[in-house]
């Protein structure tokens, strides 16, 4: 089924905030399972306050331990439902980098796409080999970017990049969305992509983030939780029609 890039050109765009959400909407589909890929920074486990992770992704790539032991699983609320999100960390020494394989990766998520209906790889910023490799093992790549010329001009990289390995650009993600309507309307268009989504900017994102839960299961019914399941279902394959929206009233809590 479905490898799922999540990847950016520049930095702290809100990947591991989209793949974490996305991944648990994506929960309401089928079973699924996200991934740190940002090996040298990880956080996904910390903004889903799983503490001290005793098992990460490195310890299957070296074949210390299996997937299943270095999977966690967090029951939550998606919808009107309790699903699982299952949650594989990764935390790195030096060492562990050094003995990277690719190979080795490639097959781990081989085996997550033969278990799972949807794999989603929270990838690293940028183009490093890293990164590179992460996007490479996937189906698809959707591609973060806020509404910032330079977020959109290193997004661009990233798109040709995909491409040129042969991943399909599943679409474009807007994050950090106030309003911008215009630039909404261009986006799509310089990156010679879809509209995937439109994330609006919400004070609800850090304080989901407080309480270690995605957005859509602490806040349901607010507007940016509203967006990320339309993103969701948009991957899903159920066609949601993005469209820019007007101002968007984040001060006021949405
Ligand atoms: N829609 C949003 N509204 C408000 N804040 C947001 C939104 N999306 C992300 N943030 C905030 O932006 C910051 C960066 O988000 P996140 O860690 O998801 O980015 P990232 O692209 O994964 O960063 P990095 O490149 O460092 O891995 C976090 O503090 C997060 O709470
Ligand atoms: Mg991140």
């Amino acid at each position: 089924m479905p490898v799922i890039a999540v990847c950016s050109g520049k930095g702290g765009v809100g990947k591991t905030t989209v793949s974490a959400n996305l991944a648990a909407a994506l929960t309401a589909f089928g079973e699924t399972v996200v991934v740190d890929c940002d090996f040298m920074l990880p956080n996904l486990h910390i903004l889903l306050a799983i503490e001290n992770p005793g098992l990460s992704l490195f310890d299957v790539l070296r074949g210390d331990a299996s997937l299943k032991d270095a999977t966690y699983r967090l029951r939550m609320a998606v919808g009107r439902t309790l699903t699982t999100l299952h949650v594989i960390p990764s935390l790195a020494s030096l060492s562990m980098l050094k003995e990277f394989e690719e190979r080795r990766f490639g097959e781990v998520v081989e085996e997550l796409s033969e278990t799972y209906d949807y794999v989603v790889l929270d990838v690293s910023a940028g183009l490093s080999r890293l990164s590179l490799v992460s996007m490479g093992n996937a189906d698809r790549a959707y591609v973060v970017v806020n509404p910032e010329r330079s977020s959109v001009n290193s997004a661009k990289r990233v798109v040709t990049v995909a491409r040129e390995l042969g991943v399909e650009v599943g679409g474009v993600i807007l994050n950090r969305y106030r309003g911008e309507r215009s630039f909404a309307e261009l986006v799509s268009e310089i990156l010679d992509s879809e509209l995937a989504g439109i994330i609006r900017e919400s004070r609800d994102i850090s304080r989901s983030w407080d309480a270690g839960v995605p957005v859509i299961s602490y806040r349901p019914r607010s507007a940016v939780s509203r967006d990320l399941v339309n993103l969701a279902m948009n991957v899903a394959g159920q066609k949601v029609n993005i469209r820019p929206f007007g101002r968007v009233r984040y001060l006021l809590g949405w």
